[in-house]
């Protein structure tokens, strides 16, 4: 407790047992209603709201001061606590009031472009004056959610013995793969930083180093296109471990998703089911599958594969394939197939073949060209019965698993499968460790290259099928949101070159880009791994939103704009000349 502190309480404490105390309040005006010779108005901190009445018990001064009052103006408040006439149900502080021996006003607001509860305002409007918006008590719950979550894992790591330990921000760039927010060096004219995509290089290097467990919550900056959870800058709670299998980390990482939830949810997150990433892509078709609803795919590409219809024979060419859904107890309208279809094209599919399951059979496009024996053998293995609707797509699996899969998360949350407050976790493990990189023709790593391949698959370099190779790799995922992801490391240079040299990058390049955690790694490199949450996606589920901007204090626009603080803006040539760059726009 201060001592130097001159409320004596806060606004939201106050309840029946305070009746009779002489009490010190600060805040802001909520609301004021001046009915003549009455005044109330309902006072707020962060802590809530209590109402203060100023009537004919109080002096004449005390409401002349009280009637002076507007919204959001900062009072102070003397008074004592007496029992509501009429309580109120709907508030904490409902079955008492303040009967006001003095009311100051401590400041004014200018008018305010919004009611800071219950006003409608455009997001940009909510964003120019983030300090109003924060006062919304649903945005401070957030926020304090936040706090919670982030002290409840600190606590967890801290017991487990990690270190937390700051890594720089001003650096060279990390390989994580996206592009990276450069900063121009004053002292070294030409030369640049690179902001950190995630600390990996540093927390392999603090394993190297004797450090054994390291945490850190700390910024990152991926300079990508933005989505409702992605943020330019983000936050992650990052953790390295040495002397560790994936299984370690893994039981790590879920205490620490356990920890956060029953910090801030009061909940269990229960039993993480693990899937491989074959799996997932093979019943879910994607590997962040959201498994608070049912609805698995099923392959029928050998099922079909003696249909002689062309619709089925062109899906199933150069290697296509055939998956299906079935949708229980709907059968939507033909507008409604139509906004599937075209949610299917956008990853590639040509459309969708559809079927209503009738007592007289199946009607549509998929009871068109599907025989009586595919029919069954679908409705057999789904589960299809009349009232349901079968989704089938055809065509390369790269398009018809992400489609489908979408497809299944789309129609779960259109039909409000996923119960409110639910949260289904899994692991998904065993990635591939490469991935063909469309636009420059050559293999990238899937999570990084420093990732383990799966040790009994390093024969498989240099024969040419490194595609087949896996690697140690998990990510953590949460009602279809990937909110944690890391890998075993590699800690043997020779692995590591075979890794490199699959990736097309000479040694050359990989002593410029990566040297000095290579050197590192040459120096006694322990056997490590980790993983890194997203923490404001875990905030997003752990406060219900879907908009990744609600969970975080000052958050960039789908621009990458911060909109109250006007940043990225212009600066003047002599700043530009200082650090020898010139604006060529
Ligand atoms: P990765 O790139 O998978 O791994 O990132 C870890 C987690 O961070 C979250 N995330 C994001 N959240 C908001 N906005 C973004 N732009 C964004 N990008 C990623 C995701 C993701 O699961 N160094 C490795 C970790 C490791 O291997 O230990 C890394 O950064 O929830």
């Amino acid at each position: 407790m201060l001592k130097n502190v001159r409320r004596t309480h806060t606004c939201g404490q106050l309840r029946a047992e305070d009746i009779g105390q002489t009490v010190l309040l600060q805040g802001w005006a909520h609301s004021v209603r001046d009915l003549g010779g009455v005044c109330f108005l309902n006072l707020r901190d962060r802590s809530g709201l209590v109402q203060i009445t100023i009537d004919e018990r109080c002096a004449p001064s005390v409401l002349t001061d009280a009637q002076r009052v507007r919204q959001e103006y900062v009072i102070e408040v003397q008074g004592q606590v007496v029992e509501r006439a009429r309580p109120n149900a709907k508030m904490p502080t409902g079955r008492v009031e303040i009967l006001a021996t003095a009311v100051t006003i401590l400041n004014r607001t200018e008018p305010l472009p919004f009611a800071i509860e219950g006003g409608e305002a455009h997001e940009d409007t909510r964003l120019k004056y983030r300090f109003l918006d924060l006062r919304r008590p649903s945005l401070q719950a957030k926020l304090i959610a936040r706090h919670r979550a982030a002290q409840a894992a600190r606590r967890y790591l801290d017991e487990l013995g990690f270190l937390e330990i700051e890594t720089p921000i001003l650096n060279r760039s990390t390989p994580e793969g996206a592009r990276d927010y450069l900063v121009p060096s004053r002292v070294h004219p030409g030369q640049w930083y690179a902001l950190p995509q995630s600390p990996q290089i540093f927390k392999q290097i603090l394993m190297v180093a004797g450090i054994d467990r390291y945490m850190q919550i700390t910024k990152c900056f991926r300079d990508e296109d933005l989505r409702a959870d992605r943020q330019p800058e983000f936050t992650q709670i990052d953790l390295e471990m040495s002397f560790c299998t994936s299984a370690t980390v893994m039981e790590m990482a879920e205490g620490v998703a356990r920890s956060m939830w029953q910090a801030v949810r009061g909940e269990d997150i229960g039993e993480v089911p693990q899937l491989s990433y074959a799996d997932a892509i093979e019943r879910y078709g994607v590997d962040n599958p959201d498994l608070r609803f049912a609805m698995e795919l099923g392959d029928f590409t050998h099922a079909v594969s003696a249909n002689e219809s062309t619709v089925i024979q062109g899906g199933l060419a150069e290697g296509g394939v055939c998956k299906a859904l079935v949708v229980k107890e709907q059968q939507p309208s033909r507008k409604v197939l139509d906004t599937w279809t075209e949610f299917v094209r956008r990853y590639g599919m040509g459309g969708l073949l559809w079927a209503k399951v009738t007592d007289g059979g199946w009607t549509g496009p998929g009871g068109k060209f599907l025989s009586e024996d595919e029919q069954a053998t679908m409705a057999g293995t789904l589960g299809a019965e009349a009232g349901d609707t079968v989704l089938i797509g055809l065509g390369q699996a790269k398009h018809v698993n992400p489609g489908l899969g979408r497809l299944r998360r789309h129609i779960g949350l259109e039909l409000g499968l996923a119960k409110p407050g639910e949260f289904k976790f899994c692991w998904i493990h065993t990635f591939p460790n490469f991935e063909w990189d469309e636009d420059n023709e050559r293999w990238g790593s899937t999570h990084h290259p420093f990732t383990s391949p799966v040790l009994e698959q390093v024969e498989l370099f240099g024969t040419g099928r490194e595609a087949e190779i896996m690697s140690d790799a998990y990510d953590l995922v949460c009602n279809g949101y990937e909110i944690a992801g890391g890998s075993i490391r590699i800690h043997d240079s020779e692995i590591q070159s075979k890794v490199f040299t699959a990736l097309g990058i000479d040694a050359e390049e990989a002593e410029q880009r990566f040297g000095f955690l290579l050197r590192a790694l040459r120096h006694g490199a322990p056997p490590h791994g980790g993983i890194a949450f997203g923490f404001d996606r875990c905030l997003m589920l752990l406060t219900e939103t879907d908009n990744i901007r609600d969970v975080i204090a000052f958050p960039k626009t789908t621009k990458a704009q911060d909109l109250m603080a006007e940043a990225p803006n212009l600066v003047d040539a002599v700043q530009l000349a200082e650090l020898s760059v010139k604006n060529t726009v």
